[in-house]
């Protein structure tokens, strides 16, 4: 089984960027651990990170033909892009959310997500750790759906 994860816009800086909301783990840091943890599980994983909604939205066209599944912060996107919420919804693979603060407990404007609704899953407020949460929940709801269609 094949993983996309996908970093949005300014994930590149976590460590530095207000670490007493992000924490002081860096990309490369979880992106380490979450391949580590496919292999544990046994999948591969492949990471990405874009500052463009529209190279986003590449990303997740190109996952629609090499993987089975895509963990996905899409950071500020969340709040605004029709257009990554349309390019999950075109390739229709299972995709989980993840934030690493809990975004019910901001800003206002960072409540409403247009990726939510077409997630299987969403995971906030558990820092970098929400990231092998995702990862270990996106593996068993493939294996599961794999099951009931005899995959
Ligand atoms: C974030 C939350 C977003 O509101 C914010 O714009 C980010 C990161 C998170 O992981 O908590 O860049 O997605």
């Amino acid at each position: 089984m094949k993983i996309q994860v996908i970093h949005g816009p300014n994930l590149n800086l976590l460590g530095q960027r207000e670490p007493e909301i992000y924490g002081r783990m860096t990309l490369e840091e979880i992106d380490n651990r979450l391949s580590r943890l496919g292999k544990e599980l046994g999948c591969e994983v492949f990471s990405s990170q874009s500052n463009h909604e529209g190279e986003i939205v590449d990303l997740i066209q190109k996952a629609g033909q090499q993987v089975q599944g895509i963990l996905l912060n899409p950071a500020a996107y969340t709040h605004t892009s029709v257009a990554i919420r349309d390019a999950i919804a075109a390739v229709g693979l299972p995709t989980v959310e993840i934030h690493l603060s809990n975004i019910h407990k901001r800003e206002s404007f960072r409540h409403h997500s247009f990726i939510s609704p077409v997630a299987i899953g969403v995971i906030v407020g558990f820092g970098a750790y929400g990231y092998e949460i995702g990862l270990r929940a996106l593996v068993h709801y493939i294996r599961e759906e794999g099951k009931k269609i005899g995959k």
